[in-house]
């Protein structure tokens, strides 16, 4: 069972404070598209759906006369590094177990290879390929994927639910396991 809670992730300060950069929208539809994924794969969906949640809680504000400046952006992001240090700070903070914030870490770290001098393809662990994956899911060219708009109250709504089907997951995995 996990420790903290999606919606708790997304409530705490630093979430609020850096998510909105990046869109709303696109982490709880990241997020979606991870638990699908990690369930198909055999990987945590606690895991998976946290680092979904946090992978671009890292983004700088390349906006430019209110458009997101992807010129800009291209030349100078490091927003996965910058991801990786927020991610394991508020998780940390929140009393989440302290592999699970490294996991989710370098989940978000390596969710990319834009900002690397080499690619990152087959050199993944499977979590981290699941984040990759769910992340292109939502990809729209010139970083239109961003602007889609979600309210707070919406989002917590529908993590709430997916901390629901997370739970269920793992509560049925145990009665599996207890069964065999
Ligand atoms: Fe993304």
């Amino acid at each position: 069972m996990p420790k903290v809670t999606l919606v708790d992730v997304f409530k705490h300060r630093i979430t609020q404070k850096y998510l909105r950069r990046s869109g709303i929208h696109h982490a709880v539809t990241v997020a979606h598209y991870a638990f699908d994924l990690a369930v198909k794969s055999g990987v945590s969906p606690d895991l998976a759906t946290k680092s979904a949640l946090l992978h671009d809680i890292g983004h700088y504000e390349w906006y430019k006369d209110g458009k997101w400046d992807y010129e800009e952006y291209r030349k100078h992001d490091i927003h996965a590094i910058k991801g990786a240090e927020r991610a394991h700070k508020l998780l940390i903070r929140l009393g989440e177990d302290r592999l699970v914030a490294k996991e989710v870490s370098l989940a978000v770290l390596l969710h990319t290879d834009s900002y690397l001098p080499f690619s990152l393809t087959e050199q993944r662990t499977l979590l981290q390929e699941v984040v990759e994956k769910a992340d292109r899911m939502d990809e729209q060219p010139q970083g239109l994927h961003h602007y889609n708009k979600m309210s707070p109250s919406h989002a917590i709504k529908l993590l709430s639910r997916l901390d629901d089907k997370i739970s269920d997951y793992y509560n049925n995995n145990q009665v599996r396991k207890e069964h065999t």
